[in-house]
């Protein structure tokens, strides 16, 4: 098994971590995610590996500032913890908490996200918003929030991950627009398909706002990506020219109804903060749910803790049939 030495993030002691090559959590553009284990605390880990040398000069960049960003972040809620990182100039890793429930994309792919109750969509959606909030708390924007970047710990806890194109607002090129078209604000998409489009916007806390929103339609509607049945040009004339968004189905509560078209707002100043619409989601209760799931709850006014805490009661009387399936088999990244 070989083995591998990485620096602490902050006091840069030597940890030794085993790397299970056989065993790849993820395989995205830049990088490949395996399994691993911290041979001091005997922690499984995840470990991302950079192939510098299939990198240019800005993507290299890409994963110092990674190391950098993660480094910022440590001790927030809702977000992979580094643990241990190293640049041999040929190769850079990182090791960090390892999630066991796969990511997002793979429960909207595999279906499994259909079928959760309201309370847990609701749960699900404010891990996901307290992570973001505490980054732009810390004036640091995530750049590529979709359901590939969420990935799920032991406790079912949804934690954001991948920082590779992620900003320190007061250090960074806001203008270095990258990451998945779809999930774009429209600020941003004639940018993205022209880099010398003359609506083309830097990067701001409202383009992660944007593309927070889509996956709260993604977790509310069970679909894995928004506008995946048109081109990107067809994209980028329906929401920027004509305004156009993704349809919200017609019995979803209001207030969460709202929350999603504020947030998509063409104009970013018309969107909420993140700490606005945490404070929206800590506020909302059972009764934001659609018609059909709301037949299913057995109350109306159980609160995301309480709904939480009766889902971790159900699992536990039904390990296979509910846990079972989120560990199902897993699919490749999203887009
Ligand atoms: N801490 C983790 N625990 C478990 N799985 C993880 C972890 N971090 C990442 N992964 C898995 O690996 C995949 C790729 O990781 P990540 O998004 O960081 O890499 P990437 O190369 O930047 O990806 P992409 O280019 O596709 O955005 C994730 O979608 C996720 O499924
Ligand atoms: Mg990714």
């Amino acid at each position: 098994m070989p083995k591998l030495t990485l620096k602490h993030p902050t006091n840069k002691t030597n940890i030794d971590f085993s790397i299970y090559r056989k065993q790849q959590l993820g395989d995205g553009v830049y990088s490949t995610v395996y399994k691993g284990r911290n041979l001091q605390t005997k922690e499984t880990v995840a470990i991302k590996c950079m192939d510098l040398a299939k990198l240019d000069s800005c993507n290299s960049y890409t994963c110092v500032k990674e190391f950098r960003i993660m480094t910022k972040l440590s001790g927030g809620d809702n977000l992979t913890q580094i643990q241990a990182k190293l640049n041999t100039g040929k190769f850079a890793y990182i090791a960090m908490t390892y999630a066991e429930n796969g990511n997002l994309h793979e429960w909207l792919v595999d279906g499994k996200c259909s079928s959760l109750e309201m309370g847990m969509k609701l749960s699900i959606m404010h891990g996901i918003a307290n992570g973001l909030a505490y980054m732009h708390d810390r004036n640091i924007l995530h750049c590529d929030i979709k359901p590939a970047n969420i990935v799920f710990d032991g406790m079912l806890n949804p934690l954001i991950c991948d920082f590779g194109f992620s900003k320190d607002m007061a250090i960074d090129n806001l203008w270095d627009l990258r990451g998945t078209f779809y999930y774009k604000a429209p600020e941003h998409l004639w940018g993205l398909i022209d880099a010398k489009h003359p609506d083309r916007k830097a990067y701001a806390k409202p383009s992660d706002v944007y593309s927070y929103v889509l996956v709260m339609w993604d977790i509310l509607t069970g679909n894995y990506c928004p506008y995946t049945w048109m081109t990107k040009h067809e994209v980028a004339v329906w929401v920027c020219e004509q305004g156009k968004r993704e349809y919200i189905p017609i019995d979803t509560d209001q207030d969460l109804a709202d929350l999603i078209t504020q947030g998509w707002s063409h104009d970013p100043a018309s969107r909420q903060t993140m700490g606005d619409i945490l404070g929206a989601l800590d506020s909302m209760p059972m009764h934001a749910v659609t018609a059909a799931a709301l037949s299913k709850t057995t109350t109306t006014t159980t609160s995301i803790s309480q709904s939480k805490q009766t889902f971790f009661h159900n699992l536990a009387h039904a390990e296979t049939t509910v846990r079972g399936q989120f560990i199902a088999a897993r699919r490749p990244a999203g887009p």
